[in-house]
């Protein structure tokens, strides 16, 4: 199971809340995969949760372009070749579990990575450029 923790946040209000969301779900899709699976509701999970995924990406990248964020474009490309791993594992796996093993590993990497290492270069950004009161 993932889990949001404080050394996660972003110091952005609605950042952290997507990517708490964003657990939720992958979270929800790990206990749906289980034996005697109902297909179509871990399939509408596992929907909701691509969706999710690339509406949080539009507005955190909307974000960093109203603060003119420096790495936007990089980190705007690898948001890109995450949707575009997601979309392989959507349309080219053979089974279920096959195409959840891989969306498990993507979100592990995600969390991890993604959030731990890119999110955390914008959130030092905003900090740079906070005035000191
Ligand atoms: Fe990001």
């Amino acid at each position: 199971m993932f889990e949001w923790t404080s050394d996660m946040s972003i110091d952005n209000g609605f950042i952290d809340e997507d990517h708490k969301k964003l657990i939720d779900i992958a979270n929800r899709v790990l206990l749906l995969n289980r034996p005697n699976r109902d297909a179509e509701e871990l399939k509408r999970a596992v929907r909701e949760l691509y969706d999710y995924v690339k509406y949080h990406f539009d507005r955190e990248e909307a974000l960093m372009r109203e603060i003119q964020y420096t790495d936007t474009e990089s980190h705007h490309q690898k948001h890109q070749s995450f949707v575009k791993e997601m979309n392989h594992y959507l349309t080219s796996s053979h089974h279920m579990h096959e195409m959840l093993d891989n969306f498990q590993k993507l979100m592990h990497e995600w969390v991890i990575h993604h959030i731990m290492e890119e999110d955390r270069k914008l959130n030092n950004f905003m900090k740079s450029r906070t005035p000191d009161p």
